[in-house]
């Protein structure tokens, strides 16, 4: 697995009228080093009691400097629930997004079914208010919540392989999203 999903270029395309179009298309990231993965593996390990607190911190941050996704993520279930029955709903969603982190670094030497996976994830995030540019703000904020847990630890290569990992997930999820965009387009 790799990094940079942001990179973007521009790929010029010849339409049935002959017209010249210009996609924007995003690069695929590269894999990630064998070193890289070694040390996922190893820190992920010694964390299995954190991740549930680094997943709700990662969100929580994530609403406090983005106030716009917490009001895109709450609507999608009802405007009028209580405080505790909010913060059940986004510890849940906290988890299982450490759940897709768990998944994808237990598969790092057979990543192309997890690649699937968040492929379709992304796919049905368009249907929960999520943008590709949510999913992007997503690595910084888990970096963040991550490091006070690894202090002895943290790295500048720990804060590498993070971020790497969570761009090769933003990558995926953003083709989905993607794919379903172009479907939409093409039977509307
Ligand atoms: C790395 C990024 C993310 C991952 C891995 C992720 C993962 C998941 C998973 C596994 C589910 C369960 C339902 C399903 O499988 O379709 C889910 C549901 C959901 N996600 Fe995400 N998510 C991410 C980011 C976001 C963001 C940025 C939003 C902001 C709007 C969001 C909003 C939702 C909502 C509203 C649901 C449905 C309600 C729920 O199940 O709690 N997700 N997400």
């Amino acid at each position: 697995m790799g990094n940079t999903n942001n990179v973007e270029r521009n790929v010029k395309k010849r339409n049935n009228n002959g017209s010249v179009v210009v996609h924007r298309v995003k690069e695929k990231p590269p894999g990630l080093t064998d070193e890289q993965k070694k040390l996922l593996r190893n820190v992920w390990h010694g964390l299995k009691e954190d991740i549930e607190k680094v997943g709700v911190i990662t969100f929580m941050r994530l609403f406090e400097t983005h106030p716009e996704v917490h009001d895109a993520f709450l609507p999608f279930r009802s405007l009028s629930m209580s405080d505790m029955e909010q913060s059940a709903i986004l510890r849940s969603h906290a988890l299982r997004v450490m759940a897709m982190v768990d998944k994808g670094i237990s598969r790092l030497d057979n990543p192309e079914k997890f690649f699937i996976v968040m492929e379709e994830l992304g796919t049905r995030h368009t249907n929960y208010n999520a943008t590709e540019e949510y999913i992007d703000l997503m690595g910084e904020q888990f970096i963040h919540a991550l490091k006070p847990h690894l202090t002895d630890q943290w790295s500048e290569a720990h804060e590498k392989a993070f971020s790497d990992l969570f761009h090769i997930m933003a990558y995926y999820m953003k083709r989905g999203m993607e794919k379903r965009e172009d479907n939409v387009k093409r039977f509307s």
